[in-house]
């Protein structure tokens, strides 16, 4: 636990790769560093639970099962058990009833914690609700190496809730120079968070993804982001290309295609050298 690395993806633009990033970070984690790896989707979008589960298989689990609304919004009972004023006998929440395995080997896997639909619409006037997720990944989420939470493209409940749950945040941007233009803005309402909360999260950097070249960056873009505060932009970059677009349409089974089939190893290989240089500065 002590180790345990807990990583929010932010950025306030959509559509510019962060779920795809967050996806393949995680597989990435467990099939080739051996992790445990945890995916919280925390997008009423509820895209990276879409990239990885098929659609009848996301829709039994919502009939039969608890998604991140009900870790939002615990029942009463909930509530009390978390903040750990009930028995361990009376433990009334298992994360099992929360959670998907995506992938399952011996020492390493994937699991993701769904988002739901009913978070579209998610306000709330009652307090602490933006502690829940840390509370729930506190005393819940202990095995995992790795927790990433995918976030929606706003500074929202939702978002913070990651915030304060997480220990580190990654942002992925388009480099080009409209994306760069909502980063200072980005940095500034993390600011606010980790003022009003006293909850610092450590920058990993920033990540360029769906890049159409590898040559150097634009100044005003680098300029841009050096003003914004972020410290380490990598090196890798992941290609935007239809191949990693197509990797993640249906489920886990496309990814798995995607890392073991030769003819997408150029592509697959900047997910993984994306997260050997994330694991360096961790
Ligand atoms: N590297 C890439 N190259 C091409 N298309 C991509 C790439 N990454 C993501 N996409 C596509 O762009 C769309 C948005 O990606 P997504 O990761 O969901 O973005 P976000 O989470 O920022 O909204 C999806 O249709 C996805 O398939
Ligand atoms: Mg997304």
């Amino acid at each position: 636990m002590d180790n345990q690395k807990r990583i929010t993806i932010v950025n306030m633009k959509g559509g510019v790769g962060k779920t795809t990033l967050a996806v393949n970070m995680a597989f990435v984690l467990t099939k080739y560093h051996n992790k445990k790896v945890l995916l919280v989707d925390v997008d009423p979008q509820f895209n990276a639970t879409q990239y990885l589960i098929n659609q009848q298989d996301i829709l039994k689990h919502f009939q039969n099962k608890k998604t991140i609304y009900d870790v939002l919004m615990p029942k009463k009972e909930e509530e009390i058990n978390l903040s750990g004023k009930l028995s361990a006998k009376k433990d009334v929440i298992k994360l099992k009833d929360f959670i998907i395995n995506v992938v399952n080997n011996e020492s390493s896997r994937l699991d993701l914690l769904p988002s739901s639909l009913k978070l579209i619409n998610f306000e709330t006037t009652k307090r602490g609700v933006e502690n829940h997720l840390k509370n729930f990944i506190n005393s819940k989420c202990k095995e995992y190496d790795y927790i990433i939470f995918d976030c929606p493209p706003t500074l929202s409940i939702l978002t913070l809730s990651a915030y304060l749950a997480s220990t580190h945040y990654l942002i992925p941007i388009k480099p080009d120079y409209l994306s760069s233009l909502g980063l200072p803005l980005l940095e500034r309402g993390l600011k606010e968070y980790e003022d009003t909360y006293e909850h610092s999260l450590i920058p990993i950097g920033v990540v360029f993804t769906m890049s159409l070249n590898t040559s150097s960056l634009p100044e005003e873009i680098e300029s841009s982001i050096n003003r914004s505060g972020s410290r380490k932009i990598f090196t890798n970059r992941i290609s935007q290309t239809v191949n990693i677009a197509r990797s993640i349409e249906n489920n886990i089974e496309t990814i798995k295609v995607f890392y073991n089939n030769g003819k997408f190893a150029r592509y697959a290989s900047e997910f993984k050298e994306v997260v050997n240089e994330m694991i360096k500065v961790l």
